[in-house]
């Protein structure tokens, strides 16, 4: 009897375990699918909005998730009038799917900001560092560039520089992997404890 040995599908434990440490491994590991992931929040006018991250912590014991981002974009406006947030990520290679959605709070100041920022490479990206904001309009290209300042140092960027906390609250793990037996596990969090089941892909 040749052929590939047939694995056992796995449980939802052994799902959520997985996801987790997906989500821990995309933290570490700058070329992990999950690293780079997609989140929507809603617009100031209603209407969706959505964009790239990249996930910085994920932990499961706290049920945290982080990312850093600018405080003078257009998401933290949204999040501060509407905290729930969506993200999704795809590993495309193993066409896997996970998604997560909860409640965030931003880190405008404190330690936690700090040391994030000092154990990042943020501290050195000039993204942190513009005079404008992210999103103002500008006649050309290079104008993002500040030419009317002298060139701020990297210590400037950190007054700009925010931790987003996601504490999830659903998760969305789909498998389409195996061509015959795709699935898909769902986690609701209910009363600080994890509710899951199994949902139709
Ligand atoms: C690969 C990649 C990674 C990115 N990572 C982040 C990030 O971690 N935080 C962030 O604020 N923006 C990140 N961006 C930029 C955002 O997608 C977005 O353009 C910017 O934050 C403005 O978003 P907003 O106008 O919705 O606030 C990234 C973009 C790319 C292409």
């Amino acid at each position: 009897m040749g052929g590939l040995p047939v694995m056992s599908p796995m449980n939802l434990e052994q799902i959520y375990s997985r996801l987790w440490d997906c989500l821990a491994a995309a933290v570490r590991e700058d070329k992990h699918p999950f690293k780079v992931m997609q989140a929507a929040t809603i617009g100031l006018d209603g209407s969706p909005n959505v964009r790239t991250i990249l996930l910085r912590s994920a932990s499961e014991t706290d049920n945290l998730l982080t990312f850093h981002t600018d405080l003078r974009s257009p998401k933290v406006a949204e999040l501060s009038r509407e905290p729930r947030i969506a993200l999704v990520g795809v590993d495309t290679v193993r066409n896997l799917q996970v998604r997560v959605s909860g409640e965030t709070r931003i880190l405008r100041d404190g330690q936690v900001r700090a040391d994030a920022w000092w154990s990042s490479p943020d501290h050195g990206l000039l993204a942190y560092r513009t005079r404008l904001p992210p999103g103002t309009p500008i006649s050309h290209a290079e104008d993002a560039l500040d030419k009317t300042h002298d060139a701020p140092g990297p210590d400037e960027g950190f007054k700009h520089f925010c931790v987003v906390e996601l504490r999830p609250a659903r998760l969305d793990w789909l498998d389409l992997s195996a061509t015959d037996r795709s699935c898909r596990a769902l986690y609701v969090r209910q009363n600080d404890a994890w509710v899951s089941s199994w949902i139709a892909p």
